[in-house]
């Protein structure tokens, strides 16, 4: 259901298209200056796709851009939007690390800073009406920049098919990837892959093993387990196996380490923002291995207290990174939070990778909350046994006081002596 009023008033505006190089957003970039006259600038940012860019901009002259940007958003995405979506415990709804959700803030941030150089007045994606990715585009850029006019011509424009799209090419001569289309749609970055359509959308039917990208089944992965050793400093993986490294090198080191052992497959039902639930299938190696390591840091590092709140808190930063609010006051004061929690959150995890599982083999932090001397049953115990007395007295006081005003349970008839 598509209605055009929405692309009224574009004649011969100067729009900065997010560009990808794939089928939709190549027609978007030739349909808006044949119906439009629209002047076009493409935008391509780099997330550290597998999937290489190279030649994207030379596509993007092809289909007659007046500019084309190639950016490279690596190191940033990886230290200011999955790091801090790392430190925070994000996961939506339980499982999904968010790479999609929190690559398209920064994608949304780069339109804007070439729409401003460039002079344009209006930024175009290649977003669908019915998804959550057009809500974090027009989300992100109006938080960053409120005069600007977003649009989305998928919403609106009159194609109804990949079909329908592939024609409109081959009439213009556009070049179109000849390779059999892929039953898939795919979006990637450093931080996981996101897989939906085609036979996924039937969640009876379990994910055939081609919807996979980058990790190998459990059942295929290696008959011997591979430990690794992440390294921490204020909730920031620094190294891995003792040799330091930038975020950007050990997120890839890693997903090729625990995609190899089948470590980090996601196939779930979500509540999209739009009101739908869909099915979408990710992978995140790295991120599910560092999610785990990260968790187990805190757990010897953060007091009871902390850590209970910053999981509750770790549900809400999931969803404002899901819903598109990531230029949001909130999402800034959660940092603050995370942040301050994250001052002892430093140390070494071994974990270990075995045919798809996580197992951690030992955590060690100057920072480690764990007393031996207090936890232990043996005669180095220090902890105050007769101590336990007065607390539980106290700790059990509310209920006491309640039953004595409350009738006292029946004797079940059951209860009988065994026979000697
Ligand atoms: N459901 C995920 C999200 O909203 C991924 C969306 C994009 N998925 C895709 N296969 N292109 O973050």
């Amino acid at each position: 259901m598509n209605n055009t009023s929405g692309l009224s008033g574009l004649q011969g505006a100067r729009i900065a298209l997010a560009f990808s190089g794939g089928l939709d957003t190549s027609v978007i970039a030739s349909w808006l200056q044949e119906e439009f006259g629209a002047e076009i600038v493409t935008v391509s940012g780099d997330l550290g796709q597998e999937k290489e860019l190279r030649g994207i901009n030379e596509k993007a002259y092809q289909l007659g851009a007046k500019a084309a940007y190639h950016v490279d958003l690596k190191q940033q995405f990886i230290d200011d939007f999955a790091f801090k979506a790392l430190k925070a415990g994000a996961l939506y709804e339980g499982a999904y690390p968010l790479a999609t959700a929190l690559g398209r803030p920064l994608l949304a941030k780069t339109l804007v800073e070439v729409a401003r150089k460039e002079e344009c007045t209006v930024v175009a994606h290649g977003c669908t009406g019915k998804g959550n990715d057009q809500v974090r585009f027009d989300a992100g850029v109006w938080a960053l920049a409120p005069d600007l006019r977003v649009i989305a011509p998928v919403r609106h424009w009159p194609f109804h098919s990949r079909e329908e799209e592939i024609a409109y090419c081959a009439e213009r001569g556009i070049p179109v990837q000849a390779t059999k289309a892929n039953p898939y749609s795919i979006d990637e970055n450093l931080w996981g892959t996101s897989i939906e359509c085609g036979v996924l959308e039937d969640p009876t039917v379990a994910p055939p093993e081609d919807a996979y990208q980058r990790t190998v089944s459990p059942e295929a992965a290696p008959n011997k387990p591979e430990q690794v050793a992440i390294t921490f400093k204020h909730g920031v993986p620094v190294a891995l196996n003792d040799k330091g490294m930038n975020g950007v090198e050990l997120v890839r080191t890693l997903n090729h380490t625990a995609g190899a052992h089948g470590i980090g497959r996601l196939d779930m039902i979500e509540n999209r923002l739009v009101g739908i639930k869909s099915r979408e299938i990710y992978e995140a190696p790295g991120a599910s291995l560092l999610h785990f390591a990260h968790q187990e840091l805190e757990r010897i590092t953060l007091d009871k207290w902390t850590a209970h709140a910053k999981a509750k808190l770790a549900e809400d930063y999931a969803d404002i990174v899901y819903n598109g609010l990531w230029f949001s006051p909130l999402r800034k004061a959660l940092d603050a939070f995370v942040d301050e929690t994250q001052k002892r959150v430093s140390g070494t995890v071994v974990v270990k990778m075995y045919k798809g599982t996580l197992s951690i083999l030992s955590r060690t932090s100057p920072f480690s909350l764990y007393d031996k001397a207090l936890a232990s049953y043996t005669a180095e115990d220090t902890f105050d046994h007769s101590a336990g007395e007065g607390f539980s007295k106290i700790f059990a006081l509310p209920l006491k006081t309640l039953a004595k005003t409350e009738e006292h349970p029946k004797i079940p008839q059951t209860l009988v002596p065994s026979e000697a």
